[in-house]
């Protein structure tokens, strides 16, 4: 029996999917404990590629049970057509695979037509997130329960009825349909109501078991909403203190990986000390594909910053971390890392000779070059924690092992 939990260590899109999906083989129970459908987690099996935004990664390898945690923030609608699209793919969700906590909070069309004209500044999914979060914070927001006893609708036309006042006084955006919303609220209603349950008694029961259970973070430590670049943040708690107030049930994680990308990326707005917006930027982005899987934006691109990296080990107490994306530094010349921040607040960096040879694909750690390994094993130095995985490529098996994962 084991806990593991997964996190991001920088602005999200750390490569969660396959590290999930390494380790959901393994898995008897997968949870995810904050966030919602803002996440974008892309998983490949051979030739098949998975894009989950809600659902954990456990759902894939189809041998864990998969939690959504009372921490997270549930569209219906969203919901059904994640569901779709995964039988579309061959993926049966079914309620014995997949429990949404009773307590989750609902985001409904009005947060979303919140997101998009209050939150244009942060650059969010556009999925209702914030203001989401806003309702269950303020009082005033609806749990998943409500779909249950039948509340649901009746609260959701009173919340629409008072938006569409304030949409015409004082956003000045034209507002949603509201009878269509209504329409499409009522079929996801009774797609989702059957997944919906106790997730604390489930995942409690899990542990009584001593079964192997994975904690999924989406999005990284830089979008904490207390410890990340506020206020562009998402609005929940990314770091390891979300776990246990969004899965509610006291573990002790035996192993707490942080995801560290070789180098840095970031969606939406915020500050990026270590952001290239020139030649080599464009360059990482090309490497890297690094287009949104949520939005299908283009991420911004950097350099590793390691002493936010660092401040991310502090706050979750890492002791292992993998390392994604390594592949996508073949061919620079030099290599910049942050090591430290001046007196003007830029970033100091200390620069590595980097290599010309192509090593997607690469499982021994002997087969990289020799700078390669330096730039690694210098990371590992800094942060004070073994590197254990290091990501070569997309695909399942691109992975070196330093230590075992699981
Ligand atoms: P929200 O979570 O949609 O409210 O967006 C808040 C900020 O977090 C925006 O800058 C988003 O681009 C960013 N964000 C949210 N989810 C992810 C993710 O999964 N990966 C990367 N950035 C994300």
């Amino acid at each position: 029996m084991a806990n593991y939990i997964i996190l991001g260590a920088q602005w999200g899109d750390e490569g969660k999917g396959k590290i999930v999906d390494l380790l959901a083989s393994r898995a008897d129970l997968v949870v995810r404990f904050q966030g919602g459908a803002n996440a974008g987690h892309t998983v490949i099996v051979g030739d098949k590629k998975f894009v989950l935004h809600l659902i954990p990664g456990g759902i894939v390898s189809g041998k864990a049970v998969n939690v959504i945690g009372n921490g997270c923030v549930v569209d219906p609608i969203t919901f059904k057509q994640e569901i779709e699209y995964l039988k579309k793919q061959g993926i049966d969700v079914t309620p014995d695979k997949l429990m949404i906590s009773f307590q989750a909070h609902v985001v409904t069309p009005v947060h979303k037509y919140l997101d998009r004209v209050l939150n244009k500044k942060i650059g969010t999914t556009g999925r209702g997130i914030g203001p989401a979060y806003t309702d269950k914070i303020q009082r005033t927001g609806v749990r998943l329960e409500a779909i249950v006893n039948g509340t649901f609708l009746e609260h959701f036309k009173q919340q629409a009825k008072l938006y569409e006042q304030y949409a015409q006084n004082l956003y000045k955006e034209p507002f949603l349909n509201i009878e269509q919303a209504v329409e499409e609220l009522k079929e996801a209603e009774t797609y989702i109501r059957p997944f919906i349950g106790d997730t604390v008694e489930l995942i409690h029961s899990y542990l009584n078991k001593k079964a192997n259970i994975l904690y999924e973070g989406a999005q990284g430590a830089m979008l904490d909403v207390d410890h990340g670049t506020y206020p562009f943040v998402t609005s929940s708690s990314t770091t390891i203190g979300g776990a246990f107030t969004g899965g509610g049930v006291f573990l002790e994680f035996d192993k707490r990986i942080g995801l560290v990308k070789a180098y840095a990326t970031r969606v939406g707005e915020g500050p990026f000390p270590t952001e290239l917006n020139d030649e080599t930027g464009e360059k990482l982005r090309e490497k890297g594909h690094e287009f949104g899987a949520t939005t299908g934006r283009p991420r911004r691109c950097g350099w590793l910053d390691l002493k936010l990296v660092k401040r991310a080990q502090i706050i979750n107490g890492f002791n292992y971390i993998t390392l994604s994306k390594l592949s996508c530094l073949s061919g620079f010349e030099t290599i910049k890392v942050a090591v430290d921040y001046d007196s003007a607040g830029q970033p100091v960096y200390r620069s590595f000779p980097g290599w010309e040879q192509k090593i997607e694909g690469v499982t021994e750690w002997q087969d990289l070059p020799q700078n390669a390994r330096e730039y690694v094993r210098f990371i590992e130095d800094y942060l004070q924690t073994p590197i254990g995985l290091v990501s070569t490529g997309p695909d399942r098996n691109h992975v070196i092992y330093r230590q075992p994962l699981w």
